[in-house]
């Protein structure tokens, strides 16, 4: 069975009155229609790589992996953001639910604690290091990269290369260098797909196969969640119709985005999430150069334990959000409440249920609680936790996220906003042919320091 769209409560009604209604979808099917073409020829021009990814042969990680797999029962991902995200997530949703024996540590940040943390748990004899980094140049990426390298270059003097698998751009960058004058084994990240999309590439296919998840279902569902998503009727595509629909709140001032899975193993599915939505619409500028500032904030919130921390703000608070859950129906595995109390009414109502059933009554309660409250609400229903649906999920919100891009009129493949910041580090930490950066940071200092405002 298909991951289900349930958008109900993001469409008018008497609870729900600031939300669109059918006519007002209807009114946007010139721009729809317009934005579904425009994917067509991004397609046609290999700008979407992504497209394709269902249709890759995997044998082309397998074979590797399975020679590797002899020597080592770890890995060690090192990267970050599109390089780190959608690894960990794909990991996480499936580690317990298949119990995947493999380990898989990820380290997408330059915190030197959680680095330790990673290398003290990890049994380093048995760890393949596998650094992904599209750019082949991220100083985050790059730094845990020299401080591991240097850790195993050490202790395996002999071998430390055949520890190490690299994944990144066929031509570009410092880390194709040091592939080609060394002996790791590498993989790809080709060049017509970006970060953020790129979970369904070697990027995050060579992790999860070695972690034992099947890559092949992870496929099969994108590939079926394509073919929903490649038919031009918003009522038939739920890509589209979700895009639409976000576009259309966003444009009533529904700036932020919640997504909340009940299922603790969704919940770095949120995180991916929140990189795709925030990265590829938040931006200054449409295509066209007009200055627009758009964008929707996305936020990641937990069922149920969020509703003891966040959802009286969504329920009462500011009506500027709309909530995206995502339940899972079937989790593969359960366990009975016991009724230890039958004379106590304060528990023995619970005794006998599963405890999945409480989860996914308690979604509803919560959906229906905000519906009441006027707070626009949709549901991705997952009907098992695998890879299929995993593979459904991410597809849809990689089109879903292209196609609000098109209707906002800005590039949802870029990230302008993200270079100021990457460069003045460039030029705080002394690289070379960043000296105005250097001399912009020492100012901007010097100025904050004269303003002097520190308790
Ligand atoms: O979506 C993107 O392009 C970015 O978020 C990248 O994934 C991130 O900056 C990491 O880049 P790289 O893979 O080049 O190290």
């Amino acid at each position: 069975m298909s991951l289900r769209y349930d958008y109900t409560n993001l469409l008018h009604s008497n609870a729900i009155p600031c939300a669109p209604r059918e006519e007002d979808l209807a009114q946007h099917e010139t721009a729809c229609k317009a934005a579904h073409h425009a994917i067509l020829s991004d397609r046609k021009n290999d700008v979407l790589g992504f497209y394709d990814l269902p249709d890759q042969d995997t044998s082309r990680i397998k074979q590797p992996l399975a020679r590797l797999h002899d020597r080592f029962d770890e890995m060690l991902v090192l990267g970050i953001g599109g390089s780190a995200l959608g690894n960990r997530a794909l990991y996480t949703a499936l580690r317990t639910a298949k119990g995947l024996e493999p380990k898989l540590h990820v380290c997408d940040n330059v915190d030197p604690l959680m680095l330790k943390a990673i290398l003290d748990d990890a049994n380093l004899d048995r760890t393949l290091v596998n650094v992904i980094t599209k750019s082949g140049t991220t100083a985050e990426t790059m730094s845990v990269f020299l401080i591991v390298l240097d850790i195993m270059q050490q202790r395996f003097p002999a071998d430390y290369q055949q520890r190490v698998i690299v994944t990144t751009d066929a031509e570009k960058g410092f880390l194709r260098q040091v592939v080609r004058q060394g002996d790791y084994t590498d993989f790809l990240v080709p060049d017509n797909v970006g970060g953020r999309f790129s979970v369904l590439t070697d990027v995050g296919l060579v992790s999860s196969a070695f972690a034992g998840l099947d890559i092949d279902a992870l496929l099969a569902g994108a590939a079926a969640m394509r073919t929903r998503c490649e038919c031009d009727d918003i009522w038939r595509n739920p890509a589209y119709l979700n895009g639409l629909l976000h576009y259309l709140h966003m444009r009533q001032g529904k700036n932020i985005s919640v997504m909340m899975p009940y299922a603790n193993a969704l919940y770095d599915m949120a995180d991916w999430y929140r990189q795709l939505w925030a990265e590829s619409l938040g931006k200054r500028h449409t295509v066209d150069g007009r200055e627009v500032f758009v964008g929707q904030t996305p936020v990641k919130a937990l069922g149920t334990t969020d509703q003891h921390s966040q959802v009286q703000l969504y329920t009462e608070g500011p009506n500027d959000k709309v909530h995206t859950f995502l339940v899972v129906e079937d989790f593969g595995f359960d366990y009975t409440i016991p009724n230890l109390f039958p004379e106590r009414d304060e528990v023995n109502y619970l005794g006998g249920q599963p405890l999945s059933h409480l989860l996914n009554i308690e979604a509803l309660a919560t959906e229906m609680a905000l519906t009441r409250a006027g707070r626009p609400n949709c549901t991705i229903i997952f009907p098992t936790l695998d890879e299929y649906h995993l593979g459904e999920m991410i597809f849809l919100y990689e089109v879903q996220t292209v196609f609000t891009g098109k209707l906002l009129g800005v590039n949802p493949l870029d990230q302008p906003g993200v270079e100021a910041g990457k460069v003045a580090t460039y030029g705080m930490m002394g690289k070379q042919g960043f000296d105005e950066q250097r001399r912009e940071a020492d100012s901007y200092i010097e100025q904050k320091a004269s303003r002097g405002k520190v308790l």
